[in-house]
């Protein structure tokens, strides 16, 4: 079986400034993949690349053997359906309830219907966060926007999620937390995990490390 995500040779410059000079990343079904490196390092720029959020200068990108489209709407459709993102909490829609944010993919999917209502309800049963459904963002606590968060990331239920940690703002106790939350969703859920870290104690979890210094691992 191909793997989940083959990335080979990608390198990504901002003007003179070279990013990744020819990042190879592959990843396997439900493995739990943390990257870390020093600020500045190209971390979110190679998940958002590797989220088909940005692209690379050049490299080849596959999932499950097939190159990633190339087009707005097959790109669009292969996140919103393959791919779980999960950035800062305060990336929720403010004016929308937790469980209408949880369901804005599957509303964009045009599946928001009584079985993604019920996923939704599942999922939020599983992270602990039932209770709050009918609550906006402000009236959650930072623990329970991340969860609402991951569970917008699964509701579609996609083979990957990745996750780019706000580690400068993650006490330990969140990084823990944020750490139990994904690693649940692996076991449950089927699911593959790359989280961009700084944190030591999340990434020494990982089933497998891998540290971007200069452009390369
Ligand atoms: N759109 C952009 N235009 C120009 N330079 C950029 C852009 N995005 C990122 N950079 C630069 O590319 C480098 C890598 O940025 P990136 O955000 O990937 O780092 P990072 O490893 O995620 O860092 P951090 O741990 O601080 O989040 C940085 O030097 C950054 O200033
Ligand atoms: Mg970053």
């Amino acid at each position: 079986m191909p793997p989940l995500i083959l990335a080979e040779n990608i390198t990504k410059s901002y003007g003179d400034l070279a990013v990744l000079k020819g990042v190879d990343f592959s990843l396997e079904v439900r493995e739990f993949v943390a990257i870390t490196g020093a600020s500045g390092s190209g971390k979110s720029t190679l998940l958002h690349i590797l989220a088909g959020l940005d692209q690379p200068d050049s490299g080849t990108l596959s999932f499950q053997g097939s190159p990633y489209p190339r087009s707005g709407s097959a790109l669009e459709r292969f996140r919103n359906q393959s791919l779980g993102l999960v950035f800062q909490f305060h990336h929720l829609m403010p004016e929308l309830t937790a469980l209408e944010n949880i369901l804005l993919p599957a509303a964009i999917a045009g599946t928001a219907n009584a079985e993604a209502t019920n996923r939704a309800r599942t999922i939020a049963e599983r992270l602990d966060v039932a209770h709050r459904l009918t609550h906006r963002p402000d009236e959650l606590s930072g623990g329970e926007q991340q969860r609402i968060a991951i569970a917008r990331a699964l509701i579609n239920q996609p083979q990957v999620v990745l996750a780019d940690e706000p580690s400068g703002n993650l006490d330990r106790e969140r990084s823990e937390e944020l750490y139990h939350l994904l690693d649940e969703a692996r076991t449950e859920w089927n699911v593959a995990v790359v989280v961009v870290t700084h944190a030591d104690g999340l990434a020494a979890r990982a089933d497998r490390r891998l540290h971007l210094r200069d452009g390369r691992w």
